[in-house]
């Protein structure tokens, strides 16, 4: 395996295990103590990466929220937050989603997508993002190692479905932080912690269940996955 930085993957779902519902509106699955948690789980981060899928549904800013946590991360010689990643393969990103225009405090956004994209993201991305071939289909250990080798030892992944579903399944995840909050979605359509796949692990090999914690009204499982990543 390549050198590759150390995934955490980080998300959110409702008992039945949807991360989103059908609504118009983003569905909050957790509570303010807990979006406290991400928030520094983010600052010890290097990079935080969603899929293009949610870039679209959720535009999220990718930014550590904390004014101390971010002076600490200046203090530390970093940029106050880490570097914003999205992977696309049909390039259709739009330049005016937040995690181009959010305020420049990361470096540009990386954007990775396969060969037969560049040319057209970068036209339509301007000076917003590097966008960086991922080869043809985007490989995702190529990815992984594009990222180490701009110096990102720990990764953050933040959904959604089809990216948790390929790095679960190509074994790129070292540490699961699932929070449940303390409702039903009840949609079948909805979006899942995972979609179907051969998953790593399978009732014959149990993942690693390292911390259980109560917060306020929803529950964090710390899940280890023995993989051979070098930088635990
Ligand atoms: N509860 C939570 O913690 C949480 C966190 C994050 C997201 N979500 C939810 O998850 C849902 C989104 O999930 P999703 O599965 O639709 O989208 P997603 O996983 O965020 O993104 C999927 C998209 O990413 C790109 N992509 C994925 N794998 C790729 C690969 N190997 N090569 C190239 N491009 C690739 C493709 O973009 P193109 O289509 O552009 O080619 C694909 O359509 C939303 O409802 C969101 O609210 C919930």
């Amino acid at each position: 395996m390549a050198d590759r930085p150390y995934v955490l993957l980080s998300c959110g779902t409702s008992i039945d295990g949807c991360l989103d519902d059908g609504s118009a509106e983003r569905l909050l699955l957790s509570n303010d103590a807990d979006f406290d948690r991400v928030d520094a789980a983010r600052a010890e981060c290097d990079a935080i990466m969603v899929g293009a899928g949610t870039v679209r549904r959720d535009d999220p800013r990718l930014q550590v929220r904390s004014a101390q946590r971010r002076a600490a991360r200046e203090a530390r010689g970093l940029n106050a937050s880490p570097l914003r990643v999205t992977l696309t393969a049909r390039g259709g990103l739009d330049p005016a989603a937040r995690i181009f225009t959010a305020a420049q405090e990361a470096g540009d956004p990386l954007v990775y997508c396969p060969s037969s994209a560049v040319g057209g993201l970068r036209a339509r991305l301007g000076g917003l993002a590097t966008v960086v071939d991922a080869g043809d289909p985007v490989d995702l250990g190529r990815l992984l190692a594009d990222l180490r080798g701009r110096g990102v030892r720990r990764l953050m992944v933040e959904g959604g479905e089809s990216v948790h579903t390929q790095f679960l399944s190509a074994g790129l995840v070292d540490e699961l932080h699932l929070v449940i909050a303390p409702f039903f979605v009840g949609e079948a359509r909805a979006p899942r912690l995972v979609g179907g796949g051969r998953l790593p692990r399978d009732p014959g090999r149990r993942a690693t269940l390292v911390e259980v914690r109560r917060i306020e009204d929803v529950v964090l499982l710390r899940y280890t996955f023995p993989t051979s990543c070098p930088h635990r």
